[in-house]
This record gives structure tokens, C-alpha cells and sequence, in this order.
């Protein structure tokens, strides 16, 4: 079973910016942690999960990865979209245009406790289901969440 984590823009800086909300790890210890944790975990026919990932801080880069991985025939799509969750239209539909691969919307705070702007979501009407507020557990049950 293949997976893709997908991170959007300013994840990059995971660990250095604002850890007050976002917490002191590093994104490449959050993937690593992910694939440690599901290194001997089998999906229902007993193949492996393996998981890619791809962060940009651009849009158009985002969406050619969405694009690629449809393309390669991934299996399920972690998405941590960033600030353009709030904004893109274009995400929505790059998610759209690569169905039915499940995509699953993370975000590491809850942004229901967080400024107003950031309750809006552009990409969830477009996804399988959100998953927000766990700190980088989120990404864990995200992944859970296409295996089962
Ligand atoms: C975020 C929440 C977004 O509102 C914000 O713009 C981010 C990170 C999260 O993981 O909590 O960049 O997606």
C-alpha cells in the first residue's frame, strides 16, 4: 500500500516556527517517527505501507504532486495543506480531479480554537475526512484512517 504525506506551505519550518502551537519537532522527525511507527504494519491483503512525501511551499507544486501520484497510482493522500487550506480553490480541485484516491486533510492544531479565518476550509467538501488538533499525531491517525 503506497501513501503520500503531502505538506503544504511554511511546514518546512516545522519545529523553529511558532512551537508554542506547532511544537519543537522537525518535519523530516515527524516523517521518520510516521514510517518507524508503521514499518511493521501490513494493509488487509498484507502488503506493506509505504510512504512517500513531498513538502513545497508553492500551489502549482502542490497540485503536480497530486497530479503524479494519481499518475503512479498511490493508494491514499495525507494532506497537510497549510494556510492554503483556507484559500485554494485550485487544491479543491486538483483533490477532485484525482478521484477516487482518498485524501485526508490533517492539521496539527485544532484551527477551530484559532483566529477565524482559519475555520473556513476550502479543501475538506473535497476530501474523505479532516483530522485536526492532535499535534503530529495527526498524521498517525490519518494514516490509520486509509489503512483501515
Ligand atoms: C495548519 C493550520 C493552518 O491554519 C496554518 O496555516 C498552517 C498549519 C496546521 O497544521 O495546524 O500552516 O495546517
Amino acid at each position: 500500500m503506497k501513501l503520500l504525506v503531502l505538506n503544504g506551505p511554511n511546514l518546512n519550518l516545522l519545529g523553529q516556527r511558532e512551537p508554542g502551537i506547532y511544537g519543537s519537532e522537525s518535519l523530516d522527525f515527524c516523517l521518520q517517527h510516521l514510517r518507524d511507527h508503521f514499518a511493521t504494519r501490513t494493509d488487509r491483503n498484507g502488503q506493506p505501507i509505504v510512504i512517500e512525501d513531498y513538502q513545497s511551499n508553492c500551489e502549482g507544486a502542490l497540485i503536480d504532486r497530486l497530479q503524479q501520484a494519481w499518475r503512479e497510482g498511490v493508494d491514499g493522500i495525507v494532506f497537510n495543506v497549510g494556510a492554503y487550506t483556507h484559500t485554494s480553490i485550485a487544491l479543491h480541485d486538483a483533490i477532485k480531479s484525482i478521484a477516487p484516491v482518498p485524501v485526508v486533510e490533517v492539521h496539527i492544531s485544532n484551527v477551530h480554537q484559532r483566529e477565524a479565518f482559519r475555520h473556513t476550509s476550502m479543501i475538506a467538501p473535497a476530501c474523505k475526512g479532516v483530522i485536526c488538533g492532535f499535534g503530529l499525531d495527526s498524521y498517525r491517525l490519518a494514516v490509520e484512517a486509509l489503512i483501515n
